[in-house]
C-alpha cells in the first residue's frame, strides 16, 4: 500500500488535526516529542505520513503531490488560488477576513476613496477592493503585525484575520467591514484523489462523522 502523505500548517491547526485524527485511532507518538528534529512522521499501520509546513506552503505541497492531503486555513487557500480540491470544512481554526482600521477611516471606504491597505493576503485584497468593492487602492505587503501600520501611520486601513477581537481592541482598532468567514480546510490534490480514491473517501467520511459527533 502507498503512504498517503499528510501537510499539515504548523502550530495550532497541527494540533487540532492530529487529536482528531487520534480519535479516529490513528495516532504518530513520534510527532508529540517536543525536542525532536525531524520532519516527517510515519504511521505505518494505516500506511500514513505527516509533515508540518508553513501555512502557504500546504497548498503548494498539495498542488505538486508531494503531499495528497493538506489541512490548512481558507484564507489561505484564497490567497494561494493554487490547483488542489477543497474537500471538508474542519470546523476549527474559525476566524473571520475583515477590514479594519480607526472608526475614523469608516469614511474611506464609504466614500470610495484611494487609501493604503496594508494585508499579508494581497491576492484576497486585490480580488475584495477590485472586483466586490470597485475600489481603487494601493496594496501594500507585510508579513505579520498587520495592526501596526494604520497605528503609524503606513496605511489608512488594513486587510487581515480577527479572531477574538483582542488585537483589534487593544490597539485601538475596529473591524469595518467583513469579507468573509475563514477555517480550517481538508485539501486534496487532484490525481491523488482519482489514484487513492477509495481510501481518501472514506477518511473524509469519518473524519465528517467525528466532526459532526464532537
Ligand atoms: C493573527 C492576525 C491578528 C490576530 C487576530 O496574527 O493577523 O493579528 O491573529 O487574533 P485576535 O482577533 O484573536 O486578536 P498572528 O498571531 O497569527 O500573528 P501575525 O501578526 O504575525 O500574523
Amino acid at each position: 500500500m502507498r503512504y498517503l502523505t499528510f501537510a499539515l500548517t504548523k502550530g495550532r491547526l497541527a494540533q487540532q488535526t492530529m487529536a482528531l485524527l487520534e480519535q479516529m485511532g490513528i495516532s504518530c507518538e513520534e510527532m508529540k516529542d517536543k525536542s525532536t528534529r525531524k520532519l516527517i512522521f510515519t504511521n505505518e499501520e494505516y500506511g500514513l505520513r505527516f509533515f508540518l509546513a508553513k501555512g502557504p506552503d500546504v497548498p503548494t505541497y498539495v498542488e505538486y503531490g508531494a503531499a495528497d492531503i493538506g489541512i490548512v486555513g481558507k484564507d489561505t487557500i484564497l490567497e494561494e488560488n493554487r490547483k488542489i480540491y477543497e474537500v471538508l470544512d474542519l470546523g476549527y481554526g474559525k476566524c473571520r477576513m475583515c477590514i479594519c482600521g480607526p472608526e475614523s477611516a469608516r469614511a474611506y471606504l464609504q466614500q470610495n476613496q484611494q487609501i493604503r491597505v496594508a494585508t499579508k493576503y494581497p491576492n484576497i485584497a486585490k480580488d475584495y477592493f477590485y472586483n466586490t468593492r470597485n475600489q481603487n487602492v494601493e496594496l501594500i505587503k507585510l508579513n505579520g503585525s498587520i495592526e501596526l501600520a494604520p497605528i503609524v501611520g503606513l496605511s489608512e486601513v488594513i486587510m487581515d484575520i480577527v479572531e477574538t477581537g483582542s488585537t483589534l481592541r487593544e490597539n485601538g482598532l475596529t473591524v469595518l467591514e467583513e469579507v468573509c468567514p475563514l477555517s480550517a480546510r481538508m485539501v486534496v490534490n487532484p490525481v491523488s484523489m482519482k489514484m487513492d480514491n477509495a481510501r481518501i473517501t472514506e477518511l473524509i467520511h469519518q473524519m465528517k462523522t467525528l466532526l459532526q459527533q464532537n
